[in-house]
């Protein structure tokens, strides 16, 4: 089955072509990640490949389905699934409130019954508890730590049952026991079937969490493979790892 995939997939913003021309397919059921240096573009391809930008050029398409320029919400419905860089809560409501929003602003359930309601306070509660935060439900979510925002971000995106998950820095700011949790999770998710999209700068947590890797630098894919291959590449040691 084919995944995510861009042919020569493009967006400037003024003088600056942040993705150029990106032609890049990620493998479907395997954990994928996308690195590159700071500015190269990861975060925006991510917009593009989630309506959030609509992209200058190119095409985008999920499972052979073509998803250029759809809207947020198609592209969820879709199958794809995806976490913010900054992390995106709601700060003043409760961690439980969060997740219950998440489904409905994701026009799954426009208009839930109280049957269906319980239904999603107790698939919400079983993300919390996975995400090992179901402590916290009545807590208001800027009051939990970084991390644990991370990890309420992360269930209020698997209550929309994403077969593919994007996340963008995930380890950006997480103290390392909640880096571990989230690595476990990763994995244990993937091995329940989804397929992953990882941006990050954690090289360890790169290279022991993924199968594929893609290497960005100004916009383009300059290198993609396993592990192995990319951390002695010498195209991905000059241009990200600056040796
Ligand atoms: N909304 C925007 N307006 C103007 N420039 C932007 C915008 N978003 C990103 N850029 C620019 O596009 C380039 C790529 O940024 P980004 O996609 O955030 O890279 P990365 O996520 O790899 O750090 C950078 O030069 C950045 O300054
Ligand atoms: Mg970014």
């Amino acid at each position: 089955m084919r995944s995510l995939e861009t042919v020569e997939l493009t967006k400037s913003f003024g003088g600056v072509t942040a993705v150029d021309a990106a032609t890049v397919a990620f493998q479907d059921g395997k954990v994928n990640a996308l690195i590159g240096p700071n500015g190269s573009g990861k975060t925006t391809f991510f917009n593009c490949v989630t309506g959030m930008i609509r992209p200058d050029s190119g095409r985008a398409s999920y499972r052979g389905q073509d998803i250029t320029g759809k809207a947020p919400h198609r592209i969820t419905r879709a199958g794809i699934g995806r976490s913010f860089q900054l992390c995106r809560v709601f700060p003043r409501m409760t961690v439980l409130d969060n997740l219950l929003v998440a489904v409905r602003a994701g026009g799954l359930k426009a208009q839930l019954t109280s049957a269906r309601d319980r239904a999603e306070i107790a698939r919400a509660r079983g993300w919390l508890e996975r995400m090992g935060i179901d402590h916290l439900e009545r807590a208001e979510a800027r009051n939990l730590s970084w991390g644990q925002q991370k990890l309420l971000e992360l269930a209020g995106v698997m209550m929309g049952d994403p077969e593919t998950i994007l996340l963008d820095e995930p380890a950006g700011g997480v103290n390392p026991a909640l880096l571990e949790r989230i690595a476990g999770l990763v994995r244990q998710l993937n091995q329940e079937g989804r397929t992953f999209v990882i941006v990050e700068h954690n090289m360890d947590l790169v290279m022991g969490l993924s199968d594929h890797i893609v290497v960005f630098d100004r916009g383009r894919p300059i290198a993609e493979g396993p592990p192995s291959a990319i951390k002695s590449d010498p195209r991905v040691l000059e241009a990200y790892l600056g040796v």
